[in-house]
C-alpha cells in the first residue's frame, strides 16, 4: 500500500532553542490507515504534525505527503489535507451549522454537496439539535466536537487530529471515535495523536511512540506488545511483602499495594499464590500504559499511577 506519509531522517530544532524537538525520525504511515502518535508532553508529537500538515519546516530530513515533497509544494497537499490543531477554536460568531457549512464551502465544495454533508455530519456527531446555537455559546467539549465534524465533513483524503479527544466526556469520545473509524472505512488517512492510550490501541492500525523527539518504538498494537518482557500485571495488596514478589517479576508500589509486571507463567503462579490467601488480586495482559512504563521506565502521565485492570 502506498504511504500517506513518508518521513525520512526528519529532525526539527525550533529558533532558540538548544535541544532539537525532533532527531531522525523515520516513520511511514500507510494510506487508508489510521495511526497513532503517543507520548508525553514535549515529545515532538505536535511538531511532526505541523511539518506533515506543511504549517512548519523542518530543520533536516524529508518528509512526502500524499506523493508531495511537503516542503517544496505544500500548495499540492494542502487541498488535499484537513487539520484540527492542538489548540485550535472554532470562529466564534457562527452557529455550529455555519462553521461546518462554510468550511465546506471555502474548500471549494458544490453549495448541494456540502449541504447533505453539513447536515450528515451533524446528525453523526450528536450535534444536530444543536445546529443553530452560535459557537460562543457552546461549552469547550462541544466547541471540540464541533471542529472535529468541521474537517471530517470535508474531502480531505488525510486528517490531522492532533488531540482530537482532549477535555472531552466520555460519550463525545465515542463519537469521535466512531467518526474516526467511518473516516478509515471510507478509505481516508488519520493521523491521530492522543495521551489516552486505550483510544490509540482502540483506533489505530499501527502506533509509534515518541520520547524526547525520537522514535522508540513503532509498529502494530500487537507487535508492540511483543516487544516488551513482561506482557501481563498482576495487582496485589499491600499485606504481601515486597520481598516475596520480586522473585516473579518487576514490582512496583502503587496505590493501595503491588503491581508486578510478570512473564504469564510467574503472572499465574502469583495469582494462585494470593488467591491461596484469601487476598485480592488481579491479574490481566498488560495495558499500553504498561508497555509506555516498561519501555520509558516512567508513566505516560508523570505523577499519575497507572490505570488499574481487573482480570
Ligand atoms: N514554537 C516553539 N518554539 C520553541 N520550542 C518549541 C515550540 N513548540 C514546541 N517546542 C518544543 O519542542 C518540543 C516538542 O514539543 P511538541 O509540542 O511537539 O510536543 P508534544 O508531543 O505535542 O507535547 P504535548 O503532548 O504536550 O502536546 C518541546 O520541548 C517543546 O517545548
Ligand atoms: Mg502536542
Amino acid at each position: 500500500m502506498a504511504d500517506a506519509i513518508r518521513a525520512e531522517r526528519l529532525g526539527k530544532t525550533y529558533p532558540h532553542s538548544k535541544d532539537a524537538a525532533l532527531v531522525g525520525i523515520d516513520l511511514r504511515i500507510p494510506a487508508g490507515s489510521v495511526y497513532g502518535l503517543i507520548g508525553r508532553n514535549g515529545a515532538g508529537k505536535t511538531t511532526f504534525v505541523r511539518i506533515a500538515s506543511t504549517q512548519l519546516m523542518p530543520s533536516e530530513g524529508e518528509i512526502w505527503v500524499l506523493g508531495h515533497d511537503a516542503v517544496a509544494e505544500p500548495r499540492s497537499v494542502r487541498a488535499r489535507i484537513a487539520v484540527i490543531p492542538q489548540e485550535s477554536r472554532p470562529l466564534y460568531f457562527l452557529t455550529i451549522d455555519e462553521l461546518v457549512f462554510h468550511h465546506l464551502r471555502m474548500r471549494g465544495m458544490e453549495r448541494a454537496e456540502a449541504r447533505r454533508r453539513t447536515d450528515q455530519v451533524l446528525g453523526q456527531m450528536g450535534l444536530a439539535d444543536r445546529a443553530d446555537t452560535l459557537v460562543s455559546r457552546l461549552s469547550g467539549g462541544l466547541r471540540r466536537r464541533a471542529m472535529v465534524a468541521m474537517i471530517f465533513a470535508s474531502d480531505a483524503e488525510l486528517l490531522f487530529l492532533d488531540e482530537p479527544t482532549t477535555g472531552l466526556d466520555p460519550l463525545a469520545r465515542r463519537e469521535v471515535w466512531a467518526a474516526i473509524q467511518r473516516a478509515r472505512e471510507g478509505g481516508r488517512t488519520v493521523l491521530l495523536t492522543t495521551h489516552y492510550l486505550d483510544e490509540a490501541e482502540a483506533l489505530s492500525s499501527r502506533l509509534a511512540l515518541i520520547e524526547r523527539g525520537r522514535v522508540i518504538v513503532e509498529g502494530t498494537p500487537a507487535d508492540i506488545r511483543g516487544r516488551v518482557k513482561y506482557p501481563f500485571r498482576v495487582t496485589l495488596p499491600a499485606s504481601l511483602s515486597q520481598s516475596e514478589l520480586t522473585s516473579y517479576g518487576e514490582v512496583s508500589g502503587v496505590a493501595g499495594g503491588w503491581l508486578v509486571f510478570a512473564r504469564e507463567e510467574a503472572a499465574r503462579e502469583l495469582t494462585r499464590l494470593a488467591l491461596g490467601r484469601n487476598l485480592a488480586v488481579a491479574m490481566a495482559p498488560i495495558s499500553l500504559e504498561d508497555i509506555f512504563l516498561q519501555l520509558v521506565g516512567r508513566p505516560l502521565t508523570e505523577g499519575e499511577s497507572a490505570g488499574e485492570e481487573v482480570a
